[in-house]
């Protein structure tokens, strides 16, 4: 990792009342400062991006000769801001940022880093509705014997899933590509690494990972387990861009890490299997149960419009999308080639196995929270559901491994909706949405950035 040099600590900034000024100097590379005046309310904000995490001070003058320390800043995971009040009677005060070398040997604990609530969320029993007690979902639950998920671990993990530590150079974490308010996908096309460099594929939603009984990850299914895929990201040249060493040693440089690992797993030992642990016991956290759709299945969807209801007929009746995408976590118990080129650009499965019968292959994702992780395929060729309902209707292409269930007489199906029921369609996928998921707490950033 390149380190920040700094050549001097002189004042950065200087800001008042009647507005800000701003002086060259050096700082560390990569970081900016931005003080802007807040006339109308009598506050200044001061933003700080500085991927190093470095500890500034904060200081004012009344008359630009003692400057007096007014506060010290750590910037946890790239960021920091405040709002300061700038009260009116007294005379004009100039505010600086002052990079001090010497103070950077300070360490953060887990209160100043992060604001985790006092007693860890609620990851290892959520409660579940009863059609999620069935022996089909529960035979779909790929939780090893040796990784149960726990209240701490998961917490661990969610702050792992959060830290742009986990790359090279500070700038992206998981959250970055799976982000919350998007399923945990990335509305982009193909996501963008650490050097700003494209991923090969679209970012996949992370939504009820937990119940997928091959329990193999990635498009091409090339994980055979969830604590083995967790580490491919921190170690792709394109995503995240470490060694398993260089991970251990920057996570375990982390004052805040050797309480959070004592924690989870009885001490302060940071390795890259507990990391992957505790990442896979996150991910497996991510529980949706409080759709729409979720709400509707004890009442025969009595609360559905009657456009969502033609819709979901549609969708396990003459749409046959339950053929595939089925259960009550819509996903299927093996992979297909569902027919969207001829030949394939992106091989998919048959990259890994080298087999012609896997081209074109790919795992049939889970459809909840479909509505918030668009653009859609392994490719994200489609922006919209309305253009993957157009796809399924009208335009599944011939191939030699296309799905027997889109053939119809040896040939693509041809679904053959109206437009009103491709819309009934879309409406039903909708309801597949959880907003919980999207603002729950407890899967959020839990960092600590000011405010
Ligand atoms: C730069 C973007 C990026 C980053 C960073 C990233 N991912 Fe991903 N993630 C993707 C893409 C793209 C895919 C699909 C790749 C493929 O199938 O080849 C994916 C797939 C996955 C999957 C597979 C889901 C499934 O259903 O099979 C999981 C799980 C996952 N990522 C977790 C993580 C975790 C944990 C991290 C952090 C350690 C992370 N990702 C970091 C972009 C990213
Ligand atoms: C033969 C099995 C099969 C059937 C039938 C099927 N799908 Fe799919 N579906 C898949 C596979 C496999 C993928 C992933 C393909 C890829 O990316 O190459 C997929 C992808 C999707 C996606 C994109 C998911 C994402 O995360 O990007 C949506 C949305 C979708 N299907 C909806 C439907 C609907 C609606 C129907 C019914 C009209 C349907 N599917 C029928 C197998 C199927």
């Amino acid at each position: 990792m390149k380190k920040p040099v700094a050549r001097s600590h002189l004042a950065l900034l200087l800001a008042s009342l009647a507005g800000a000024a701003s002086a060259e100097a050096q700082i560390p590379t990569d970081s900016h400062i931005n003080f802007s005046p807040l006339p109308e309310n009598g506050f200044m904000r001061i933003a700080i991006a500085d991927p190093g995490n470095h500890t500034w001070n904060l200081q004012v003058s009344h008359d630009l000769i003692f400057w007096y320390e007014f506060e010290t800043i750590k910037v946890h995971n790239g960021r920091f801001a405040k709002n300061l009040h700038v009260l009116e009677n007294t005379p004009r005060s100039f505010y600086r940022l002052n990079f001090d070398p010497v103070l950077q040997a300070g360490e953060s604990r887990v209160n100043q880093a992060l604001a985790l609530p006092s007693t860890p969320g609620n990851y290892a029993l959520p409660s579940l509705p009863a059609h999620f007690l069935t022996p089909q979902v529960i035979a779909q639950d790929n939780t090893p014997a040796d990784n149960p998920v726990t209240d701490r671990a998961a917490t661990l993990g969610r702050v792992l899933f959060y830290d742009k530590r986990l790359s090279a150079n500070n700038t992206i974490s998981c959250a970055s590509c799976h982000q919350q308010e998007h399923g945990f996908s990335d509305p982009r096309q193909f996501s963008i690494g650490f050097r700003g460099e494209e991923t090969d594929r679209n970012s996949m939603g992370l939504t009820n990972a937990k119940y997928y009984e091959r329990g193999h990850f990635f498009w091409d299914e090339r994980s055979q387990t969830l604590e083995e895929q967790v580490l491919e990201p921190i170690q792709n040249e394109v995503e995240m861009g470490l060694t398993l060493d260089e991970l251990v040693t920057k996570v375990s440089a982390e004052r805040y890490y050797a309480e959070l690992f004592t924690l989870a797993f009885g001490d302060a030992v940071v390795t890259s299997e507990r990391i992957s642990l505790a990442l896979a016991q996150f991910i497996r956290s991510i529980i949706s149960t409080e759709s729409k759709f979720d709400h509707g299945r004890s009442s025969n969807f009595s609360n559905f419009t009657p456009q969502e209801n033609q819709g979901r007929r549609i969708f396990n009746g003459q749409g046959r999308c339950d053929d595939c995408h089925g259960t009550d976590n819509f996903v299927s118990d093996t992979v297909f080639n569902n027919g969207l080129e001829n030949p394939y650009t992106d091989p998919g499965i048959g990259a890994i196995t080298r087999r012609q019968q896997d081209l074109g292959k790919f795992k049939t994702p889970s459809l909840r929270n479909i509505a918030l992780t668009g653009p859609y395929m392994h490719d994200g060729r489609f922006r919209t559901l309305e253009e993957v309902v157009e796809f399924y209707d009208s335009q599944v292409v011939n191939h030699p491994n296309l799905a027997p269930q889109l053939r119809n007489n040896n040939r693509p199906i041809r679904l053959n909706l109206s437009e009103a029921e491709k819309r009934a369609l879309v409406a039903f996928l909708n309801t597949l949405t959880d907003p919980n998921l999207t603002t729950d707490p407890k899967y959020s950033d839990p960092f600590n950035y000011g405010e």
